[in-house]
């Protein structure tokens, strides 16, 4: 594997493994990796001849009282692990090499970012939006693998590929799981054996709400009845537990035959966790 820190290097090496007519997935992440993140590096190369990993924790989604400083770093075991998938290239900028002094641009979707987790992260998603464009416009891929474990960031990078016609197809990969349910994430390791005891509860309320509104129940009570139990298993808070449709994320009261999904994020402690299933 080759690791690049600079946008010239990875455009000079991604130009290369697209040489002849090969075709690039590129895999974006903040590290600290998981079984998650390898399942998004295998079906890259189903969809592809080479896959580019990249590994940045971008300083601009991450909110003032978040976890940035704190964001697990762990480039060794993240190095091995990729060199053991085969992995050909990974990119790994510095903060200064991806918003050097100066830098002033922003992009930002309108709507799909204003719910869920735009709500309760205010310009969580402009971050996002910003360091993907840069991230697929410097690898140039012929195609991009996000997770569906982060809904709403697959729809908000999908949408902002299409507005900006940028020509990398963008391609959602299924959430990875534990055998207990939870959503593989890097977060995960914030939690105490305790608290990771409580967290499978997070994706049972998701399945008992999905099957309540396939039955056709108007699906308010049920939503408030599943957060009041997350909070008698020992979460925190609720931030949010909905049903919504799975292409403007509008809120769904009850089945109308649209495609849908059930949405949750909640806290245990100061750990926050958020998960999604389709309906
Ligand atoms: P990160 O949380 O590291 O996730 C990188 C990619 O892995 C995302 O597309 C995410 O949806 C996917 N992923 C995480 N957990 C997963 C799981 N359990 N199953 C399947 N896929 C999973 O998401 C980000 O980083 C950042 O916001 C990023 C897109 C890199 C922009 O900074």
């Amino acid at each position: 594997m080759r690791t690049v820190q600079t946008v010239d290097d990875l455009r000079r090496a991604a130009r290369g493994l697209r040489a002849d007519g090969r075709r690039l997935a590129l895999v974006p992440t903040m590290g600290a990796l998981h079984e998650g993140h390898m399942s998004l590096i295998r079906a890259g190369r189903e969809h592809a001849d080479a896959v580019c990993v990249t590994i940045f924790v971008n300083p601009t989604q991450f909110g003032p009282n978040e976890d940035f400083g704190a964001y697990p770093r762990q480039m060794e075991q993240d190095c091995a692990m990729l060199e053991g998938a085969g992995v050909e290239l990974l990119f790994a900028p510095s903060v200064e090499e991806m918003y050097p002094p100066g830098f002033a641009t922003t992009v930002r979707v309108a709507r799909l970012t204003e719910c869920l987790c735009g709500a309760d992260r205010p310009h969580h998603f402009d971050g996002v939006a910003t360091v993907v464009t840069k991230l697929l416009l410097q690898a140039q891929s012929d195609v991009a693998m996000f997770g569906e474990k982060d809904f709403q960031q697959l729809l908000v990078v999908k949408k902002l590929a299409r507005d900006l016609d940028i020509p990398t197809r963008i391609q959602g990969c299924p959430t990875w799981r534990e055998a207990d349910g939870l959503a593989l994430s890097s977060r995960n390791k914030y939690l105490s054996p305790e608290q990771r005891a409580v967290a499978p509860s997070l994706h049972q309320a998701l399945q008992d709400i999905a099957s309540r509104f396939r039955a056709g129940d108007e699906i308010a009570p049920h939503t408030a009845d599943a957060a009041k139990g997350l909070v008698a298993k020992g979460f925190s808070s609720v931030d949010y537990l909905e049903v919504r449709d799975a292409e403007a994320l509008e809120p769904l009261s009850r089945n109308d035959g649209r495609a849908a999904r059930a949405f949750v994020a909640a806290r245990i402690g100061t750990v926050r966790l958020i998960d999604n299933i389709p309906v």
